[in-house]
């Protein structure tokens, strides 16, 4: 069983809190993707679950065992660092057996392990080399077997592709998924790459200055996420974010702000009056030049990434970002209007961040006239 579970854990460097409270429970066999910004505490998170650091409160379980206080080596999980971390002296097959000569196995038994390993991962035909002999891409895989070669419940892997050029990480992307399959072990997977997070996580934990903002599959995060943070950090380019008001007009909900009129398909409830909110609408959720127009503004950018184009159309004073399909109607200094459905305007509150829901009751006797809005 290799589900780990953290459990009120907290880390502090000195007067710096690094991780606080977190709770997190991976499935045996998940693919669970840390992410963050830079410095929000990825590593030192990992660092505790292999015991190279240990918490300042919590406790950490690896299956039904308690092991806050197990020493590294007694773990039955296998770390993977950024910098390969690899014994320049030691051949490719040494240094993939090393895990199993500091634990005194049979030398028979290593060889045939360091076989089976290295040939899951081609490297059979460089085992006499050593690693300054070894591209980076080979480098990271023989890393990826010195983890292996123990058989662990659990797989650590912080920024692993990071040094990798961007053909090689896509190709290793790939690799590492049909590895988990194959494994079919626990992969906790420590990134600041939305890319690899989205493809290789079943589930994601986004991490925000030691806390975690939320945890779900790369589809709840990015269709739903819990605050403008998650919001912001998900997707290429982010959701636009903007500061609007829900009012009433004519029995129906709308979304206003300078040049943004934009139905939101609800009746209002008696209760609602006008709520400050911040609005979130995805660049691939505009259409330009729509039928109805709810954003208007004029183009003051543009990016063509080739395969499509990102508009930068400034509406009142915020600048909302448009994905759209080559070619594009539009140029700079044109005069753009723009739609969108309701279903693709997010809200949030404008204090805190956190997601907003529609309540609309179904008791009896209730009409979706007493719809109103709350934090998710
Ligand atoms: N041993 C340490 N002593 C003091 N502060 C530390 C120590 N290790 C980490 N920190 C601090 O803790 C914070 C979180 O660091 P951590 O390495 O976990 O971030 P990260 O999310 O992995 O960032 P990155 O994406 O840049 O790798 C940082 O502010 C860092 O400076
Ligand atoms: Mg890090």
């Amino acid at each position: 069983m290799a589900r780990i579970r953290l459990e009120g854990v907290s880390k502090q460097f000195g007067t710096a809190q690094v991780v606080r409270e977190v709770d997190l429970d991976i499935a045996d066999g998940e693919f669970m993707v840390l992410l963050g910004p830079s410095g929000c505490g990825k590593s030192t998170l990992l660092r505790l679950i292999a015991g190279l650091e240990s918490p300042s409160s919590g406790r950490i379980l690896l299956g039904e065992n308690d092991i806050t206080r197990t020493p590294p080596r007694q773990r039955d999980v296998a770390m993977v660092f950024q910098s390969y971390a690899l014994y320049p002296h030691l051949t490719v097959a040494k240094n993939i057996g090393f895990p199993l000569r500091a634990r005194r196995r049979s030398k028979d038994e290593i060889r045939e392990r360091i076989t089976t390993v290295a040939s899951a991962l081609g490297l059979q035909d460089h085992l006499d080399r050593r690693p300054a002999q070894l591209s980076g891409g080979q480098r990271q895989r023989v890393a990826l077997a010195r983890a292996m070669v123990r058989d662990p419940g659990a797989f650590l892997m912080d920024e692993p592709l990071s040094n990798l050029d961007a053909a090689l990480r896509s190709a290793t992307r790939t690799e590492l998924i049909d590895l988990h399959h194959r494994l079919r072990s626990t992969f906790l997977y420590v990134t600041h790459d939305q890319v690899e997070a989205m493809t290789m996580a079943t589930r994601i934990a986004l991490l925000n200055n030691g806390t975690i903002e939320q945890v779900g599959t790369p589809t709840e995060l990015y269709d739903t996420p819990r605050s403008t943070f998650v919001a912001a950090f998900l997707g290429a380019p982010p959701m636009n974010l903007f500061d609007a008001t829900v009012i009433e007009r004519a029995g129906k909900l709308h979304l206003v702000a300078d040049c943004v009129d934009a139905p939101l398909g609800l009746f209002a409830g008696s209760a609602i009056g006008p709520q400050k909110v911040t609005a979130g609408i995805r660049p691939e959720r505009i259409r330009l030049n729509g039928t109805d127009v709810q954003l208007r503004g004029v183009v003051t950018a543009s990016e063509n990434l080739g395969s499509e184009e990102i508009l930068h159309v400034t509406v009142g004073g915020t600048v909302i970002r448009v994905r759209a399909p080559r070619p594009v109607a539009a140029q700079v200094g044109d005069a753009a209007a723009l739609s969108v459905s309701p279903e693709d305007i997010q809200l949030f509150d404008s204090g805190t961040g956190r997601r907003l829901v529609w309540h609309v009751p179904h008791e009896h006797g209730a009409s979706p006239r007493d719809a109103s809005l709350s934090v998710a």
